[in-house]
This record gives structure tokens, C-alpha cells and sequence, in this order.
């Protein structure tokens, strides 16, 4: 099989994303001989610096993500500083020439990548200079990827979305949703589809509900300024959680392309029940995190990690019930939460299927211990069925028992396993797993409502302490449904 060949132009550099995920990515690539030696990687940033520099920077985050490694030198000798100025259309054709030299050298047939790895607000400008001055032209194929925060809302979005497809056509862009790329993220279709047992009870007649939990023991770290602006709901839900529902939710395509997947996923987002303004409350519920202590060590308040967050008003937790009215799920609520400063990292689904109509084995008649298939996305990558079986000895009870697949070694909490494969994916020109620009409409539509109703009301913050499963409201949720949120050891 032929190895794709680019050159791979990553505009914003010298960011975090860069160090933490692209470099170890290409990287990978290369090792696993995904890659072969036709590639050159140009790097874009405001910063004076130069190609050693620039490599110095590979090496070291290579060294930080995998541990020492010897003969660097040939993989960094393959990336390219250029300096820039976002506005200034000379420095777009000094980057052409770049372009065409490293393609004349590296063998790339033309093929480029433009990698937009910073601030949201150049979005539009960068495309344009590109097109503008002619570097998507060429033999090869031209592919913008681009990186969330894709917009603030719907407005916002479209407004980006139009700048860019002024310079791109849709299937030349590639929206990373890092999620996407999860092993267990794309796992969910193969569990579904791929086992009768599963697919025939999936819907409304054999499933009372479904859990997604995305929790993080971080706080915010860094990044007050980005994410005060942004929230819990901007920056989890509106992509990750809603896209994990999408896949949970869709029909079986009938065939694996690109185009067949997404309209399933798409047709999914069009029947999510629109949260009226007044049904926000009593769907979902926001939260932001106070102190408290994480694995023993005391962590302050999101008010005080940073200056500018005193009074804030940014939602660092998020739970809801989100409906989808279409024949397989009506009545089913999806239930979502994520959260900062939660009391582990883990991401998982459970699907709550419905119980027995009559219960004959408990020594409790009151217990309930439904069938849960348990689908782990990170970390401890597997899928967990949970059963009854008869207790051992005399008597015939049922205890709860557990069937486990572990997916050892292959996707680990921020490894960059899910950029490496999405990486390769846009290289292949295979953009299944990034999101449509219907999605990122139709998920902003729905979130929009709550944050509509969120910005104009001040709420009681801070409402959860830190270590904590987020704010009591997020239980009572469910309990109003009689259901309770899976702890899943
Ligand atoms: C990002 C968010 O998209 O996803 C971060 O901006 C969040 O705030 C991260 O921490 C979580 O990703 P992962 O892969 O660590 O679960």
C-alpha cells in the first residue's frame, strides 16, 4: 500500500497542542511506517525563531511524551520554521516557496496539509491568505484541519464556517473532534453493529437509559482565559458528549463511507428534542466547582485559581437529559455529564437495560440490578457486561457478575494515539471521523438554548466541591426519573 505523502503546514507552532500532540503524532506516524521519509513538516508562529529552534522544540517534546530516544536528529531534520505575520500577505508567499521546495525535495506530489493550531480568531484570515495567494494550488490535494473552539454559538460558527468555505470546499476541511479518534469512541459502531445480541435490543423496548460521563480531576489550569470564555457546555458538550451521543444513537449505516456514517449521525442531531426556555432547569443542570481536595492534596475554588475568574459566572460542570424523538428512541433519556475537578479522570457509557418484570431471586426483594453494558472510552479501554448469575451454595439467588474485555495498550488518557489516527485519516483523505459542518450547526443549535437562558441568570456558584461527582442537582436529575448514575468500579 502506498504511504501518504505531505507536506504538513502547522500554523501556530510554537502552542501547546503542537508540543503535547502533533509532534509526538508525526512522530508515531513515522515510527509505525505510516509515514515514510515523504513528508516535511513547515512550522508557522509568530515567534524569531529558526529551523534549530524549531527542531530542538520537536526533539524535547518527543523526549517528554516517550522517554529519551536516540537519533532524533533524522525524523527533526524534516520540519521547517517559518516565521509570520497572520496578516501580511507577504509572508503567505514566502511560505509558498517554502512549500514547493520542501515538495521538490521531500517527493510530496503536491499534497499539502494546512494545520490551523491556534487562536480562533485567525481562523478566517489564514484561510483566505492561503487561497488567496495561491498555496492550495498545485497537483497534489490541498486540506485545512481545523481546531475547536469552532465559534461561540450558531451565529458565530456560521459567520467562521462561511469565511472558510470561501477558501475551502467542505470535503477539503477537516474539523478535529480529538474524541473522534478514541479507539473506543470508534469502538462504539463495532459494538453495536457488529453483535446481534446488542443491536436487537437497542431501542425504546429494551432500554431504560444511557449514561455518559466525562470527568476530570483538572481544574483549569492554564487556560483560565479560553475556558472562562467558553464553559463546561462550549467546550465538552457541544462536540465531544454530543457526538458520543450521536454514535450511540444512530442507525446502521448501509455501507461504510463517510457519506453514510455522517447522515446517520446527522439525522440523530436533527431529532434531538430542542430544550425549551423554560424546561432548562429541569433538564439540566450547571455547576462550577468550589475547593475541596483531589487524591488527598487541597485544591482551591475555579474563583481563585486565577485573577480574571473572581465572580465568575462559567459553568466547569454540566449535566443533562437530553431526549431524541425519532421511533427507536423516544421515551430513552441520554443522560450527559462532564465536569472540571471531578473525582477522577474517566470517560464512560453505561447502558441501562431494562430489568425483569418480576424478580425472583433476590434475597432483597427490593434490589435492582439491571443488565449494563459498560462501554469504557478511557482510561482502562474495554467493555464491561454486567449480568446475574446464581450465587455459589445453597439457596437460588442471584448476585451481579461481570464480563470484561480489557483493550490493553492502545489508547491511553492524552496519549496521542486519537491525533495520530485522525492525522493519518486526513492524510488518506478519510473524513469519517471529523465533524460535518451540519454537525457542528445542528450541536450548537441545541446548546444555544441553554446558554441562552444560562448568560441572562446568575447563578449560586460556586455549587460543588472539588473531588466531588459535581452538584447535587446532577443526582436529583435522575432520581426524578427513578434512576441513579451508575458508580462503576
Ligand atoms: C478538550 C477540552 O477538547 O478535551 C479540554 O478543551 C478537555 O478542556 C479535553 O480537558 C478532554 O480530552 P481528553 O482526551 O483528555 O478526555
Amino acid at each position: 500500500k502506498q504511504k501518504p505523502k505531505a507536506v504538513i503546514v502547522i500554523f501556530g507552532v510554537t502552542g501547546d497542542l503542537a508540543k503535547r500532540k502533533l509532534f509526538p503524532s508525526i512522530y508515531r506516524l513515522r515510527q509505525n511506517g505510516n509515514i515514510g521519509e515523504e513528508f516535511a513538516v513547515i512550522g508557522v508562529g509568530r515567534r524569531p525563531w529558526d529551523n534549530d529552534t524549531l527542531r530542538d522544540h520537536v526533539e524535547k517534546s518527543i523526549e517528554n511524551s516517550f522517554g529519551m530516544r536516540e537519533n532524533l536528529k533524522n525524523f527533526t531534520s524534516h520540519f521547517y520554521y517559518h516565521p509570520f505575520d497572520v496578516q501580511e500577505a507577504s509572508t503567505y508567499q514566502t511560505l509558498g516557496t517554502l512549500i514547493n521546495e520542501l515538495d521538490a525535495e521531500y517527493q510530496t506530489d503536491g499534497n499539502k496539509i494546512f494545520y490551523l493550531a491556534m487562536a480562533p480568531e485567525y481562523f478566517g484570515t489564514v484561510a483566505n491568505q492561503i487561497k488567496e495567494n495561491g498555496l492550495k494550488e498545485g497537483t497534489g490535494w490541498s486540506r485545512l484541519v481545523i481546531e475547536k473552539p469552532f465559534g461561540h454559538d450558531l451565529e458565530s460558527a456560521k459567520k467562521l464556517n462561511n469565511k472558510i468555505r470561501a477558501a475551502f470546499e467542505e470535503n477539503q476541511i477537516y474539523r478535529i473532534d480529538h474524541y473522534l479518534g478514541k479507539e473506543m469512541v470508534q469502538n462504539i459502531e463495532v459494538i453495536r453493529f457488529a453483535n446481534g445480541l446488542f443491536e436487537h435490543l437497542w431501542n425504546n423496548r429494551f432500554i431504560e437509559n444511557i449514561q455518559i460521563t466525562s470527568s476530570e480531576s483538572l481544574g483549569v489550569e492554564e487556560r483560565a482565559r479560553y475556558y472562562d470564555h467558553s464553559g463546561a457546555t462550549r467546550d465538552m458538550v457541544q462536540n465531544h458528549m454530543l457526538q458520543m451521543v450521536s454514535l450511540l444513537a444512530m442507525e446502521p449505516p448501509i455501507k461504510l463511507t463517510t457519506e453514510e456514517i455522517r447522515s446517520e449521525k446527522i439525522k440523530v442531531l436533527r431529532a434531538l428534542r430542542p430544550v425549551e426556555k423554560d424546561q432548562v432547569d429541569e433538564n439540566f443542570v450547571r455547576g462550577q466547582y468550589g475547593e475541596g481536595s483531589i487524591l488527598d492534596e487541597k485544591v482551591p475554588a475555579y474563583q481563585h485559581e486565577a485573577e480574571e475568574l473572581a465572580a465568575s459566572n462559567t459553568e466547569t460542570f454540566v449535566a443533562g437529559r437530553v431526549m431524541i424523538d425519532n421511533y427507536r428512541w423516544a421515551g430513552v433519556p441520554f443522560y450527559i455529564r462532564t465536569g472540571k475537578r471531578m473525582t477522577d479522570k474517566s470517560t464512560k457509557i453505561v447502558v441501562e437495560f431494562k430489568d425483569i418484570p418480576m424478580n425472583l431471586y433476590y434475597e432483597n426483594k427490593t434490589d435492582k440490578h439491571p443488565n449494563l453494558l459498560v462501554i469504557n472510552i478511557q482510561p482502562d479501554e474495554g467493555v464491561t457486561l454486567h449480568l446475574n448469575a446464581k450465587r455459589g451454595g445453597t439457596g437460588a439467588f442471584a448476585e451481579p457478575i461481570k464480563l470484561a474485555y480489557k483493550n490493553t495498550g492502545i489508547d491511553g488518557v492524552n496519549t496521542p494515539e486519537a491525533y495520530e489516527k485522525l492525522l493519518l485519516d486526513c492524510m488518506l483523505g478519510d473524513g469519517t471521523n471529523f465533524t460535518h459542518w451540519d454537525e457542528v450547526a445542528l450541536s450548537w443549535q441545541y446548546v444555544d438554548a441553554l446558554l441562552d437562558v444560562w448568560e441572562n441568570k446568575t447563578a449560586h456558584f460556586p455549587n460543588y466541591e472539588s473531588g466531588s461527582m459535581g452538584p447535587k442537582e446532577a443526582e436529583e436529575l435522575l432520581e426524578k426519573d427513578g434512576f441513579h448514575w451508575w458508580p462503576i468500579l
